[in-house]
C-alpha cells in the first residue's frame, strides 16, 4: 500500500467512532448465519421508528435510495417541479432528475441557511407537487412553517435529514414532520453504518417503497425464510434493490446507542468554538435559533472576505499546510455543478454568499480535547488575535 503519511492531516476533518460494540455485533452476525435484511434490520428500524414517534422505517443502503425510493413510492415523475435548496448535496437533485422532475431551486435565509419558508411559497406553480427541504448542517429548518405550507398547497413534503438525526426545533423532532425523511449513515455522518440510510414516514409510502426497494417482490426474504416458501412470492412492481443487509444494521444498531452522547460532545465541542472564535473580525460563527437543539453535523463558518485578514479558500489552504488541519465545504450550490448549469428560475443570493464563504471546521466526538484546542489556536494564529 502506498500511503504517503507525510500529506495526511494529522487533525482530519472527520473520523467515525467506532468501538468494540460494532465491531460484537458484526462478528455476531456472521456468526448468525443471516447476513441479508433481517433481524438486525428490522431491530433498526424499529429503534428509529419508535424514537422518532413515525408510523414506518426502511432501512436502505443510503439516503439517495431512500429519497429515490421515496419518490417513486409518492408518485413524484415526469414534470413535476419540485421546491429544494441548491445549498445541498448533489444527492437529491441527481434523484429528481432520475424520476423526471425539475428541482426548482429555492433560496436559504441567511441565520440557519435552511430553505426559506417565505422563497418556497413564491416559487409554487400548478406544476409544483413536493418540497424537499433540508435539516443544514443539523440545524431544523422551520418544520411548522413547511408542514403548514405543504398542508395548505396540497405538497407533499420530504426532509432530508441526512444531518439531523437527533435534532428538534419548536418542540418538533427533525424527520417526524415530514409525509417521509431520509437519514444518511455514510462514513462521515453522526451515526455510521458506512454507507446506509433509512425512510421513515407515512406506513402507506414507506410500505411502498419497502415493495419498490426489494424488486418489487411482495414478502421480503425474512419472512419467506419463516413462515413461508422461498419461491412464494410475486413480482408486483418493477422495482429496485435498495435494502440495508444485515451485517450493515449490526453497525447500526450500535450506532445508533451511541448518537446522544455523540451529539452531546459535538454541542461540547461547537460551544467550545464559538466562545473562542466568536471575535474574530469577518468570522462568523454558527446561529442557533431558540427552541432548538442542533444536531451538529457541521460546525459550519462564514468567512466575510472583506472584513477577515484571509479568504475562505485561503484559510482552508493554510490549515491544511501550515497546521494539517482538514476542514470541509458545504456546499457548493447545486445550481453551479455543471449537470445543473442554467437550470436555476430564481435569484440565489444568500446561497451563492455561503457558497463563496462557508467552511466546515472538524468537530466530532473521536476528537481530542488537544486537538479542539489545537484548531482554536490555528484559526486564531491565522487571524493574528
Ligand atoms: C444533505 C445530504 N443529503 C443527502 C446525502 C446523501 O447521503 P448518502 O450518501 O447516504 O446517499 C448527503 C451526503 O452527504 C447530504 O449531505
Amino acid at each position: 500500500m502506498n500511503t504517503d503519511l507525510q500529506s495526511l492531516p494529522e487533525i482530519p476533518w472527520n473520523r467515525p467512532s467506532i468501538g468494540d460494540e460494532e465491531v460484537a455485533e458484526v462478528v455476531d452476525t456472521l456468526r448468525s448465519g443471516w447476513l441479508t435484511h433481517g433481524p438486525k434490520a428490522t431491530a433498526f428500524e424499529g429503534a428509529v421508528r419508535d424514537a422518532l414517534g413515525v408510523q414506518d422505517a426502511f432501512a436502505v443502503s443510503s439516503c439517495t435510495a431512500a429519497v429515490h425510493l421515496g419518490l417513486l413510492a409518492a408518485g413524484v415523475g415526469s414534470g413535476d417541479e419540485v421546491l429544494t435548496p441548491s445549498l445541498t448535496f448533489c444527492s437529491v437533485p441527481n434523484v429528481l432528475r432520475q424520476v423526471g422532475a425539475r428541482p426548482v431551486f429555492v433560496d436559504v435565509d441567511p441565520v440557519t441557511y435552511n430553505i426559506c419558508p417565505r422563497e418556497a411559497e413564491t416559487a409554487i406553480t400548478a406544476d409544483t407537487k413536493a418540497v424537499i427541504v433540508m435539516h443544514y448542517g443539523g440545524h431544523p429548518c422551520d418544520l411548522r412553517a413547511f408542514r403548514d405550507l405543504a398542508d395548505q398547497h396540497g405538497l407533499l413534503l420530504i426532509e432530508d435529514a441526512a444531518h439531523a438525526l437527533q435534532a428538534h426545533r419548536d418542540g418538533l423532532r427533525a424527520g417526524s414532520v415530514g409525509d417521509l425523511a431520509a437519514f444518511s449513515f455514510y462514513a462521515n455522518k453522526v451515526i455510521t453504518t458506512g454507507e446506509g440510510g433509512m425512510l421513515v414516514g407515512r406506513h402507506d409510502l414507506v410500505h411502498k417503497a419497502r415493495l419498490l426497494g426489494r424488486h418489487g417482490i411482495d414478502a421480503s426474504v425474512w419472512q419467506r425464510h419463516g413462515s413461508r416458501r422461498t419461491a412464494d412470492y410475486d413480482v408486483t412492481v418493477p422495482g429496485l434493490k435498495y435494502v440495508m443487509s444485515d451485517l450493515v444494521a449490526a453497525v447500526g444498531l450500535q450506532q445508533w446507542r451511541k448518537l446522544p452522547a455523540f451529539t452531546a460532545r459535538r454541542a461540547e465541542i461547537a460551544v467550545t468554538y464559538t466562545r473562542a472564535l466568536g471575535d474574530l473580525p469577518g468570522l462568523a460563527t454558527p446561529t442557533v435559533l431558540p427552541r432548538t437543539d442542533h444536531g451538529w453535523f457541521l460546525y459550519s463558518i462564514f468567512i466575510d472576505p472583506d472584513r477577515s485578514p484571509l479568504t475562505r479558500d485561503q484559510t482552508a489552504e493554510r490549515l491544511r499546510t501550515e497546521y494539517k488541519i482538514a476542514t470541509s465545504q458545504h456546499f457548493r450550490p447545486a445550481h453551479t455543478l455543471q449537470v445543473y448549469s442554467g437550470t436555476a428560475t430564481r435569484s440565489l443570493p444568500v446561497t451563492e454568499k455561503a457558497g463563496a464563504q462557508q467552511l466546515s471546521l472538524p468537530c466530532y466526538p473521536a476528537m481530542t480535547e488537544d486537538q479542539v484546542v489545537q484548531v482554536v489556536t490555528a484559526m486564531r494564529s491565522l487571524w493574528k488575535c
